[in-house]
């Protein structure tokens, strides 16, 4: 098998090179066609809104479910009218939505058939799992085109909102932005018991922006891409700013923010609140309700709006108030329309209880609790990002062992994440552990943030404490900057919990295709 340059260093086959660029890139990235322009978008709230199809696995047992999916390039339709070039789980953006139940176990046939010059190589993380260090979608543990890779991944933890993203060493920005992102969306004995929407009425939404050219090709910039990425098209499950007839009762909606590095402000145009009743890592101890909320890169938040409070035919829009540091353009003040297309045909599970999940492990934690604190500079050091000055580079020439804190199996820790910079954000993921946001520059976590999370948005100037619980599995998994082009370049690291742990690249190495019948 032909093994780029990309990929020797991406395995820690050659030096520290790692951030230089090759040739073919740089020209691509300079020959890349023209942003298309604003006029021949389509305007907001023309295109139907549609949620992802739900994948079927290819064989179930007593204990697992199977499924498959291949990433392909393929061209669709985003803009009407204009073809564009996606790579995707099955060739779609978003991928397939994974369901599963807590307590079954799944195990995706990852395949991978990316065809690009550079040729991609990828891994795919389940965030928001706890799963073992070799399918957690360790970057460096990759799988080049032409072969697969069998992900075991348990669901043993309470219902959240997951999704399965690349997570390639340094090409996750790309790989990311060319599609590869999907819901997996899990269920366990509590939630089905609360009076909140569920079926038809709970509803996934996937948001992200993207900056198209005039061909209609996907534009990303490889100079841009160590800083930010920023697109002029807000998509909501892969539409344009898309429209989606409600019926006058209560939804939820799962919004989870998959762009590469823009923040989304979300609030309602009838300056109706936003009742807020998940987090990451499942529903909040309690529903809070808030007029505005920031949602970070990664970060996934159950939000129930109540139609009733409006008359049939009416609009509502889904805003997007400024965020610092957030590129603007001409329509990214605005996400989606609802229009009110008539009365609630069901309605059972339409209420919101005082009390969702006031038992939730994690927002037990206590900071007495805490054996260790431990603190984690996101911050630029000598033209990289970098965490407490290290990047994923250095992991890679340490042979993998270079670690940033150790946590004994079990223990909990108070981390300081810490931005001591103006000019960009940071919304970090700490892998593995669901945590509890302690405090938020010495101040109680924003409302909306009171809930089980894996991910943090840390502003620029600010300083966020959380608190976990390590574990429940021993090994290397990674803590890095969400923002994409910072992943990249290279605000990335890793933690080791407990001692020993599978090695998270040669434990269960990709194969070469074809694969034998799952
Ligand atoms: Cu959503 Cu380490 O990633
Ligand atoms: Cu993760
Ligand atoms: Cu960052």
């Amino acid at each position: 098998m032909e093994i780029s340059r990309r990929e020797m260093i991406a395995m820690g086959l050659l030096g520290s090179a790692a951030l230089v660029m090759p040739m073919e890139r740089k020209v691509k990235a300079q020959i890349g066609s023209e942003p298309i322009r604003d006029r021949d978008l389509p305007p907001p709230f023309q295109v139907p809104f549609t949620t992802p199809p739900v994948l079927k696995p290819v064989r179930t047992d007593a204990t697992t479910d199977y499924y498959q999916m291949t990433m392909r390039n393929r061209r669709v339709e985003i803009l009407p009218g204009i073809k564009t070039e996606i790579w995707g789980y099955n060739g779609i953006t978003p991928g397939p939505t994974i369901m599963e139940r807590r307590g079954r176990r799944t195990v995706a046939r990852c395949i991978n058939q990316i065809r690009s010059p550079e040729h991609e190589h990828t891994s795919v993380h389940l965030h928001g799992n706890a799963s073992l260090p070799q399918y957690d979608g360790y970057a460096s543990d990759i799988t080049l085109p032409g072969q697969y890779k069998d992900y075991v991944w348990p669901n043993e933890q309470s219902a959240r909102t997951l999704w399965y993203h690349d997570h390639g060493v340094h090409v996750t920005a790309r790989n990311a932005y060319m599609g590869c992102a999907a819901f997996y969306i899990t269920d366990d004995d509590n939630a089905p018991r609360l009076p909140i929407p569920q079926g038809r009425y709970d509803i996934p939404l996937m948001l992200r922006d993207a900056l198209f050219g005039r061909d209609g090709s996907l534009l990303f910039d490889e100079d841009d891409a160590e800083d930010d990425l920023f697109g002029n098209v807000i998509l909501v499950n892969g539409k344009p700013w898309p429209v989606m007839k409600v019926e006058r009762r209560k939804y939820r909606f799962r919004v989870l923010n998959a762009s590469a590095s823009r923040g989304f402000n979300l609030a309602l145009s009838s300056g109706e609140p936003l009742t807020v009743i998940s987090q990451d890592s499942g529903l909040a101890p309690r529903p809070v309700e808030v007029d505005s909320m920031r949602v970070g890169p990664a970060e996934r938040y159950g939000l129930v709006i109540d139609f009733a409070k409006y008359r049939v035919g009416q609009r509502v829009v889904l805003r997007n108030l400024e965020l610092k540091n957030n590129e603007e353009f001409e329509n990214t003040d605005v996400i989606m329309a609802f229009e009110i297309a008539g009365p609630a045909t069901d309605r059972t599970n339409n209420r919101i209880p005082e009390e969702l999940d006031p038992e939730n492990e994690v927002m037990q934690l206590r900071a007495s609790q805490s054996v260790r604190s431990r603190e984690f500079r996101f911050q630029r050091h000598n033209g990289h990002w970098t965490i407490n000055q290290q990047t994923w580079d250095d992991v890679i020439r340490s042979g993998f062992r270079d670690t940033l804190a150790n946590p004994g199996l079990g223990d909990v820790e108070i981390w300081r994440l810490y931005n001591n910079s103006g000019g960009w954000n940071h919304p970090v993921h700490i892998h593995l552990v669901d945590f509890k946001i302690l405090d938020r520059n010495g101040r109680p976590p924003l409302p909306h943030e009171r809930g089980p999370k894996d991910t943090a948005y840390v502003g620029e100037g600010e300083s966020v404490r959380v608190i976990a619980r390590f574990g429940p599995r021993e090994g290397k998994y990674m803590i890095h900057c969400h923002n994409l082009a910072h992943e990249d370049h290279d605000m990335m690291h890793q933690f080791q919990v407990g001692q020993g742990g599978p090695d998270p690249i040669n434990s269960a190495p990709a194969k070469p295709l074809p694969a034998p019948p799952l």
